[in-house]
């Protein structure tokens, strides 16, 4: 693409150029769908379904403080996914609106692939962890507030650790060297055998 993507803070509605990312007020409209389309030598429902499928593009303006996206696949709904949603409704409103004041979104979303740190949801770049309703209303409140909530897990493991800690996988040997022996015949290094 030999064009620059921009757009103003107000998104593409109102822009004068047609072409945006999601960064111009963090939504895609319609012409500007079509524009990239045209940009792209591609039909405009290619395009579309690209910008309708994935929960990265936005359709319409979002919360310019936080857009919540909280996973409902079934490993976050086990684990309470359902009542960081009554959160999210009870402190922003409505699921896929604009909060009363313009600075929060909250959507359901399908799996975000961090399932192990169940029940989760990501938050503007970021994804937040190991979450319980009250520790989501305290994110909403820190963001709301201006402060920078930390993001990962809210029980305090490194990455899909297990709680506690890693229970496999620790002996040191693995990554110091010690454990290395020399490969004598790499495994199916012989030429193939001819058949009659
Ligand atoms: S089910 Fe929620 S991250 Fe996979």
């Amino acid at each position: 693409m030999d064009r620059q993507i921009s757009g103003g803070a107000e998104g593409f509605g109102s822009d004068p150029d047609p072409v945006a990312g999601a960064e111009a007020g963090g939504w895609v409209s319609e012409p500007a769908i079509r524009a990239i389309a045209e940009l792209l030598g591609m039909p405009f429902i290619r395009v579309l379904e690209v910008a309708t499928f994935y929960t990265m593009f936005q359709l319409e303006p979002v919360g310019r403080t936080a857009l919540i996206q909280v996973c409902g696949t079934t490993p976050c709904m086990l684990r309470g996914a359902n009542e960081l949603m009554a959160t999210c409704r009870e402190k922003i409103g409505p699921k896929d609106h604009l909060s009363a004041d313009g600075r929060f979104t909250w959507q359901e979303v399908e799996c975000l692939g961090a399932c192990a740190n169940a029940p989760m949801a990501q938050i503007n770049d970021y994804y937040f962890e190991d979450l319980t309703p009250e520790i989501l209303a305290q994110i909403i409140d820190d963001f709301a507030a201006g402060k920078s909530p930390k993001a990962g897990s809210y029980v305090g493991r490194t990455s899909s650790e297990p709680e506690g800690g890693a229970t496999t996988l620790t002996d040191p040997k693995l990554y110091d060297g010690s454990a290395a022996r020399p490969i004598k015949k790499l495994p199916n290094s012989e030429p193939a055998k001819e058949t009659a």
